[in-house]
């Protein structure tokens, strides 16, 4: 069967390339979950959000963080004075990757593979909505826009280039805030979210 990369030219607009994304062959991903997960936002949004991949609820709504990571980065975006309708919230991985357990979905996180090969569409969004800027949440988002796979711990808080020098700031995943058990702990790593997101508010 012939693969999405020999299939020609992206389609040009954000609609049909949601569209084709729909039924992707690039990695295994796809056909197990319920539907594509696209970006959503104002296409000339100034700058742009990148999660990880899809939840759960994610997968069965078909639109990006609407489930308990989602709210959490809607009230630090909002505490941070980031507005989300002004912003294109999208993923790494447009595809939502779990294994079944019971009748439970557990999350698994893309491989380097499935992220490089979902960096095709990636590429896309931002070439469409050509952000002045772009948020890394978390190690894969991060992987995926600036080719290094290295500890988010370590960059946190710092500014690399991406794809055709975006410049891309580097914070943890909201949903790393949610595992944490320790409730100060948690508390803690919840107000530096909160710090870095004011960061790239005051300097876009
Ligand atoms: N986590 C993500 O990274 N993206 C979503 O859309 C939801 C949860």
């Amino acid at each position: 069967r012939a693969r999405k990369e020999t299939m020609g030219p992206a389609p040009s607009g954000m609609k049909a390339l949601k569209h084709e994304a729909a039924t992707c062959t690039r990695c295994p991903i796809g056909p197990c979950a319920t539907q594509v997960v696209w970006g959503e936002g104002p296409e000339t949004a100034d700058l742009m959000i990148v999660g990880e991949q899809p939840g759960d609820q994610e997968d069965l709504a078909g639109r990006p963080f609407v489930g308990p990571a989602g709210t959490l980065l809607d009230k630090v975006m909002q505490e941070a004075g980031v507005q989300r309708d002004e912003a294109y919230l999208t993923n790494a991985v447009k595809h939502f990757k779990f294994s079944p357990r019971g009748k439970r979905r557990v999350h698994e996180r893309p491989n380097a593979g499935e992220v490089q090969a979902c960096k095709w569409w990636l590429d896309q969004e931002i070439a469409r909505v050509r952000p002045r800027a772009a948020i890394a949440l978390g190690a894969t988002a991060a992987l995926a826009l600036t080719g290094s796979g290295e500890r988010i711990t370590r960059r946190r808080g710092t500014i690399e280039a991406g794809t055709g020098g975006l410049p891309v700031f580097l914070t943890i995943h909201p949903a790393f805030i949610l595992r944490i058990p320790d409730k100060e702990r948690a508390a803690e790593e919840r107000r530096r979210f909160v710090e870095d997101l004011s960061i790239v508010r005051e300097t876009l």
